[in-house]
């Protein structure tokens, strides 16, 4: 319906008739028909199988109802995903979409700022995972991973994800207080360390999945837990803004982020900084990511015997960078991103209106027939020699919201199983692949990537440079 423009309106009963007019104007792509709450559930119970259910039935867009916050359109088509990735920044909004993580994160973290502030921000943290900074980040990664395999058992069942997570944790404490060992840092791991088994067990998930993100906010654990990390790490921030750097070199992420400026010369507050470094300490993404990497290798024996001997030679690591690509394209952690339309967008031949969600999702992408083929098989090979695609391989997101870590942890998960297919051999237990079931912040290997150590290097641990020829494995 055509409304005429009343010259004496308000700027704001103006915005409204126009958006009013914007919706009139505004078709969504089809979508399931059961009511919402259906939607939400089988949203909810099993995302991946509704995902592919609705875009076998619907195609490549399609729209569903699992939110309070009105329907998502669902992307899967590459130029669509690019005109969303590519959209001017200050169209789209991220924090109202994304509010699940706001109680975890902070609502001052980069991930939920909004534009200008964003950007002002990203650049800000950025540098600390670039450059010079990032220089001896690999041997870093590979003594954490080689000082965690010489305590697995051997001859026992053990869940790898809880090993993996703690791995990614020691690297990322590391990178972002440096190279320092206090009492006070082993109390913000051990919080941190709380904080996550508080929120991946699986009943305050399920709470999580139906409740929704106010229930996290207003939960008293959670809140207790999540206020004990966040007076720990800025306790560590005070100390370190008083001069008590307790051996840092000035290149950890606390030391550049506590000297940054905005262009006005003002540093980021106490409640900025604390959101930040929670979130990087909360890297969910990478240790789910070697779970399931250990996962496809060990039930693909031709795969992981091509990727060791690439290993044990020395020479080059193109076969370990086509299976970390190839484990983010299977099974990536975050199956979608999401962002509120502030303007109009055509996605889809739909004129989308603005206040919908879009969701260029991740998951439904890298399963495309066309560009994948076979797209269930975990093959490594089709990224040999073959470029991923900026928008049809986009396990870290993409656009200006893109991972600021996508370098860092890729390198972190090459050097992690480099350094653990060097000083193990592992066999997966119980035959059949594991299925996925949800963490707190990505999707796991349902059995947590339960393994059994069957051999180690001779010699044990090893403590030679990262370059060195590796010797081969003794069975125990
Ligand atoms: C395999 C590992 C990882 C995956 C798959 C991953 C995935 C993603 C994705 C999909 C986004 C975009 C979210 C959106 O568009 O809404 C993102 C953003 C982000 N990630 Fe990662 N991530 C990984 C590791 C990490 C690590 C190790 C860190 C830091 C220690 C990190 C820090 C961030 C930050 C700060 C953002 C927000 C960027 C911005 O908004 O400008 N990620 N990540």
């Amino acid at each position: 319906m055509a409304r005429s423009m009343n010259p004496a309106t308000s700027d704001d009963a103006r915005a409204t008739l126009a958006s009013d007019a914007d919706a009139a104007d505004a078709t969504l792509p089809p979508g399931p028909r059961a009511p919402g709450a259906v939607q939400a559930l089988q949203w909810t119970r099993s995302p991946l199988p509704f995902l592919e259910r609705c875009r076998r039935r619907h195609g490549d867009a399609f729209t569903i109802r699992v939110s309070h916050g009105g329907p998502w359109v669902v992307l899967c088509d590459p130029e669509d995903v690019k005109r969303v990735f590519t959209a001017d920044p200050s169209s789209l909004a991220v924090s109202e979409p994304n509010a699940v993580l706001a109680p975890l994160l902070g609502r001052r973290s980069v991930m939920l700022l909004e534009e200008p502030e964003h950007m002002t921000r990203r650049r800000l943290v950025l540098p600390a995972f670039h450059g010079r900074h990032t220089e001896g980040y690999g041997d870093l990664m590979a003594e954490v991973a080689r000082r965690e395999v010489t305590r697995w058992p051997v001859g026992e069942p053990f869940e790898l994800w809880p090993r993996m997570q703690a791995v990614t944790l020691e690297v990322v404490m590391r990178i972002v207080f440096g190279p320092v060992q206090s009492e006070s840092l082993d109390r913000v791991r051990a919080l941190l360390e709380q904080l996550t088994a508080w929120l991946n067990d699986p009943r305050r998930l399920a709470a999580i999945a139906v409740l929704g993100p106010g229930w996290l906010a207003r939960n008293p654990g959670f809140r207790r837990a999540r206020g004990r990390v966040e007076a720990a790490v800025l306790d560590e921030v005070r100390r370190r803004r008083e001069g008590a750097g307790d051996g840092s070199d000035g290149n950890d992420v606390l030391s550049i982020l506590a000297q940054a400026r905005y262009e006005d010369g003002a540093p980021l507050t106490d409640k900025d900084l604390g959101d930040e470094l929670i979130t990087l300490l909360s890297d969910g993404p990478t240790s789910t990511s070697l779970a399931w990497a250990f996962e496809r290798l060990l039930r693909h024996p031709d795969k992981l015997a091509r990727l060791r001997d690439e290993v044990l030679d020395g020479e080059g690591d193109a076969y370990m960078d086509a299976v970390v690509r190839e484990t983010l394209r299977l099974c990536p952690p975050v199956p979608v991103v999401v962002r509120r339309l502030r303007e109009p967008m055509w996605l889809a031949g739909h004129r989308i209106a603005a206040g919908t969600t879009v969701a260029p999702c991740v998951y439904l992408m890298h399963r495309r027939e066309d560009v994948y083929p076979e797209p269930g098989r975990f093959l490594p090979e089709r990224f040999l020699g073959q470029a991923a695609g900026t928008y049809t391989w986009i396990p870290f997101g993409g656009g200006v919201r893109r991972c600021l870590a996508a370098s860092f942890a890729l390198q972190e998960m090459k050097r992690v199983i480099r350094t653990v297919l060097a000083e193990v051999a592992l066999q997966p237990v119980g035959a059949g692949s594991e299925d996925v079931a949800r963490s707190s912040i990505a999707f796991v290997p349902n059995r947590r990537g339960l393994v059994v150590v069957t051999g180690r290097a001779p010699g044990g641990p090893r403590t030679a440079g990262a370059d060195e020829t590796l010797p081969g494995l003794r069975a125990e």
